[in-house]
């Protein structure tokens, strides 16, 4: 049995409510352990999978995440269409707390990650085409879910992904910024250019947690705010996820 859709939530988003039948899926790889059990269950008529990116427990960084084995365990349970969701920080004006954002282009700051399913596999390097990081079809199919749900997103935008833990300085942002960034989030690579590697349709769903550094009117950002838009937003998707599965 395949699967319809594969999720994999980011800070925030642990669990998917509404599915039924779950069953908890111990997949190993041949790349490792991905971050949690995956729970496979019904939306609906649909089947659906869902993988925490940072353990249930929230116990994996963005920078230590096994985003291969992650991307190959779905896979192997048979999905063929995955959906990112991705805690960010907003950097252009539109893209505000709570706001829900579907990138199309991405620009990666991260470095020592594992970036390739060729690194260490002995197999001759492959150059995939990444000029649109998300797939089109699948972004389209979130968008048009969203208006049927009426849920507010932003259609398009640039996601910048840097190395994290830490948040980023004014500085980083500014410079971000001056390359066309709109989003700044931790996770969103190599998950997608590996996605794009294993034949995978993938999309990102972002949810705006805070102004990135510098961008709103505070002079920190607070870890509970985080948290509380968070919440505010992550309410959306299984509404969104479940309008998209009815098309
Ligand atoms: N920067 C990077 N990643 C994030 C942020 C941020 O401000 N907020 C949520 N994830």
């Amino acid at each position: 049995m395949g699967i319809d859709l594969a999720l994999i939530g980011g800070t925030g988003l642990y669990r998917l409510s509404g599915l039924e039948e779950v069953v908890e899926e111990q997949v190993e790889t041949r790349w490792g352990a991905p971050s949690d059990r995956i729970v496979v269950g019904r939306l609906g008529t649909k089947r659906v999978a869902f993988l925490a990116r940072h353990g249930r427990q929230h116990d994996i960084a963005p920078h230590e995440v096994n985003y291969r084995a992650n991307l190959q365990a779905l896979q192997s349970l048979g999905a063929s269409r995955v959906i990112g969701v991705n805690a960010v920080g907003g950097i252009r004006k539109d893209m505000g707390p709570r706001i829900l954002v579907v990138p199309d282009q991405l620009i990666d700051y991260t470095h020592g990650r594992i970036t390739s399913f060729g690194e260490g596999s002995g197999e001759p390097v492959r150059h995939i085409d990444f000029s649109e990081p998300y797939t089109a079809s699948l972004r389209s199919k979130l968008l048009e879910a969203a208006a049927a749900a009426g849920i507010e997103v932003v259609d398009g935008g640039c996601y910048g992904a840097t190395q994290g833990p830490r948040l980023e300085t004014r500085a980083e942002i500014a410079r971000m910024r001056r390359d066309g960034c709109d989003l700044v989030g931790m996770t969103g690579m190599p998950e997608a250019a590996l996605a794009r590697e294993l034949g995978l349709e993938y999309a990102c769903l972002a949810l705006v947690a805070n102004w990135a550094a510098g961008c709103g009117d505070e002079a920190e950002i607070s870890l509970e705010e985080i948290y509380a838009n968070l919440e505010h937003a992550t309410a959306r998707v299984p509404v969104l996820i479940a309008r998209l599965l009815e098309s």
